[in-house]
């Protein structure tokens, strides 16, 4: 039996694309296995957002080494975006790697093992697929006994915000065929997948270029029309692409769950002129507005960088002030991080390294103290939970999430998993409530 030992950063596109590899791993008779040890095949489905998660890469691989030289016949491969990046550069860099496939390329990786393990020959395979080959950017998919599933509708990004690495790794916008989308779900549905996210790195650009047929909004009426889906939520949104017609979508489609991910990075319009985010400040708190005249309960979540090139503390003040008006359920905050070939890595990274960790602790105490009154005010309330599963350790307790993707975990019967209960929330934590079935 030959087995195979998967490690997944990242985002969600790595989450799908990991997929894909446990089905070619599965299709060449691997068995996956929860260490590196004693494997056959090691693969890391990589992250390069910033240079951190970049690093973890170079570390995780430098474990291996020892691996591989007491059993040569290993086979140790990286995927996803350092992959695209580093290309064939990082099989020089470590000798002990055979394989470096990017983002672009999983439909070789089947044959790229087979060459590393008849001929030893060591490859690597980065080129991006053109139009004509989109189809390959959506494979078909493994079957699922899970509740909730990731459905791809985009891949790659047009954007090039001064910051950002992923229009460099993922290449250009491509939107799938909207009767494909829908056939997937379908599909999930009736193995019993009951919420559906749709991914990918811009969705609300789908359908927007020449030669697409329908748009996110159109795409989201036809799924809500899928008979046994129970949920639909999507990841992750662009303000500058949010539309009229999408926001309406929160307060027409009874399965769109009331939550919206719309990162707004910055709260200083210089700032997001200089990130080149295509929005003012005053555009995006009009498009908080617009989302919750049409759907009040809707809770929204961002991300937010600190220490952009040029940001000063008059600018980071802004970015507190938004945080304060908006209030965010969640916010996701990160140390701005230069990223080599992105526009903004050419600007002088100008704030000391103490000040930006000061900016940071403070955004975190603000954002800690909004989220944690939300989450005591939900304490006592009644809300509808998709049960996804039992919780961990045999407690005998089931885990779910509200409309809010908020994890309630609360003792019931494993017959619930797949179904919307009623519950009462009684306690919260800082990453779930204990709930009561009401
Ligand atoms: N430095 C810091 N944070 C970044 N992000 C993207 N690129 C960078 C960078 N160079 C953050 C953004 C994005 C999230 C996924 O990661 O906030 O929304
Ligand atoms: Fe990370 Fe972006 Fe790659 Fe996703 S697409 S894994 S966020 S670098």
């Amino acid at each position: 039996m030959k087995t195979f030992y998967l490690e997944t950063f990242g985002c969600q596109m790595n989450v799908v694309d990991s997929e894909q590899i446990v089905g070619i791993a599965r299709q060449l008779d691997y068995v996956q296995v929860d260490s590196p040890d004693r494997a056959d095949l090691i693969v890391l489905n990589t992250c390069t957002i910033r240079a951190r998660a970049e690093r973890k890469v170079y570390g995780h691989l430098g474990r291996f080494k020892p691996l591989k030289q007491q059993r040569p016949s290993l086979i140790v491969a990286v995927c996803g975006c350092v992959a695209q990046q580093e290309g064939r550069r990082m099989l020089e860099k470590t000798p002990h790697l055979d394989i470096v496939c990017g983002t672009h390329n999983l439909h070789l990786f089947a044959d790229m093992l087979r060459r590393v393990q008849t001929r030893r020959e060591r490859c690597a395979e980065v080129s991006f697929l053109d139009a004509g080959q989109r189809r390959r950017l959506f494979p078909e998919r493994l079957p699922s006994d899970e509740v909730t599933r990731f459905v791809t509708v985009i891949q790659g990004c047009d954007n090039f915000c001064t910051y950002c690495i992923v229009p460099h790794v993922r290449g250009r916008e491509v939107s799938r065929p909207s009767a494909e989308v829908l056939e997937e779900v379908r599909a999930l549905v009736r193995q019993g997948v009951r919420e559906i996210t749709l991914v990918g790195q811009n969705v609300n650009s789908y359908g927007c270029k020449e030669g697409d047929e329908i748009s996110f909004a159109a795409l989201l009426r036809q799924i809500n029309a899928v008979e046994g889906l129970e949920r639909i939520r999507f990841m992750t949104s662009h303000p500058k692409d949010l539309s009229d017609e999408l926001v309406a979508c929160f307060g027409e489609l009874e399965k769109l769950c009331k939550h919206i991910h719309l990162p707004v990075q910055a709260g200083a319009n210089s700032v997001l002129r200089a990130m080149r985010r295509g929005y003012s400040r005053e555009q995006y708190l009009d498009r908080i507005a617009r989302l919750r005249q049409v759907c009040p309960e809707i809770r929204v979540t961002s991300d937010v960088i600190v220490g952009f090139p040029g940001e000063t503390g008059a600018d980071f003040e802004q970015t507190m002030d938004l945080l304060r008006q908006v209030r965010y359920a969640e916010i996701y905050t990160f140390l701005y991080s230069a990223r080599p070939g992105t526009a903004a890595a050419e600007l002088p990274d100008d704030t000391p390294a103490t000040l930006k960790q000061e900016r940071f602790d403070r955004m975190l105490a603000l954002q800690e103290e909004i989220t944690g009154n939300y989450h005591e005010s939900d304490v006592g309330r009644v809300l509808p939970v998709l049960v996804e599963g039992s919780s961990r350790q045999g407690s005998g307790q089931l885990f779910g999430r509200t409309t809010w993707n908020r994890i309630v975990n609360f003792d019931g019967d494993a017959a619930l998993i797949g179904h919307v209960v009623p519950v009462r929330l009684v306690r919260a934590f800082r990453n779930s409530h204990l709930g009561e079935l009401a």
